[in-house]
């Protein structure tokens, strides 16, 4: 990946990782990638086509097979699933999708290749600094209290996305943690421009 200006936002959900990463890309004039709405892509298609979320091969032969496009949306094999993949459905199906390792591999094969395609990139998720990009130039870890994380994402309700974590945290293949190198910040009473001015200090 050398030569590619890479920052590597991971999180917890709620830590405000979307909001960051968004104005982190405009500021550095890049691209930025929403890792989580692969993940979550595959969930919705699985569910749609009625794919047991307990069948790792044929979970993993889905992700190999869907076309999956983030440009100002998210688009599946030409659908635009931009709200569909934001549905407490899929939310409670996306942690099950994602521990698959082969699916994994699928979707991060994926993103090294968007990068590699636009030279570099903000790239937010669970295991971006981690296994992602363990060489990104910036590694940034987001975190939040389980309350205010919650109240960002109110309609997910905290029990789920208290579930969600766990999930996430606990699976043997990429869980979400704290990269090696990362710079850590509680982003509960810092408002998003001093995060943003932090991340861009350290360029
Ligand atoms: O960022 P998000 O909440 O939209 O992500 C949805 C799910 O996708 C999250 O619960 C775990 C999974 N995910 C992952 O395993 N690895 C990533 N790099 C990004 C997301």
């Amino acid at each position: 990946m050398t030569g590619h200006l890479v920052v590597a936002i991971d999180g917890p959900a709620g830590s405000g990782k979307s909001t960051v990463a968004r104005k982190v890309a405009a500021a550095l004039g890049l691209e930025r990638l929403d890792t989580g709405a692969m993940y979550r892509a595959v969930a919705w298609a699985a569910l749609e086509r009625d794919v047991p979320l307990d069948d790792d091969e044929a979970l993993a032969a889905l992700a190999g097979a869907l076309r999956i496009d983030l440009v100002d949306g998210v688009e599946v094999d030409g659908t635009d699933v931009t709200a569909a993949i934001r549905t407490p459905e899929v939310n409670d199906a996306v942690s099950l999708v994602a521990a698959v390792p082969a699916v994994r591999t699928e979707l991060v094969e994926r993103q090294r290749r968007w990068v590699v395609e636009r030279g570099g990139g903000v790239v937010e998720g669970r295991d971006i600094g981690s296994v992602v990009f363990p060489e990104a130039a910036v590694k940034v870890y987001l975190d939040a209290s389980p309350g205010e994380r919650a109240r960002r994402r109110g309609e997910e309700g905290a029990a789920a996305l208290a579930r969600r974590d766990r999930l996430d945290a606990s699976r043997p293949t990429a869980p979400l943690s704290v990269p090696e190198g990362a710079h850590v910040i509680d982003t509960t009473h810092v408002p998003v421009d001093a995060v943003v001015q932090e991340v861009l200090g350290w360029i």
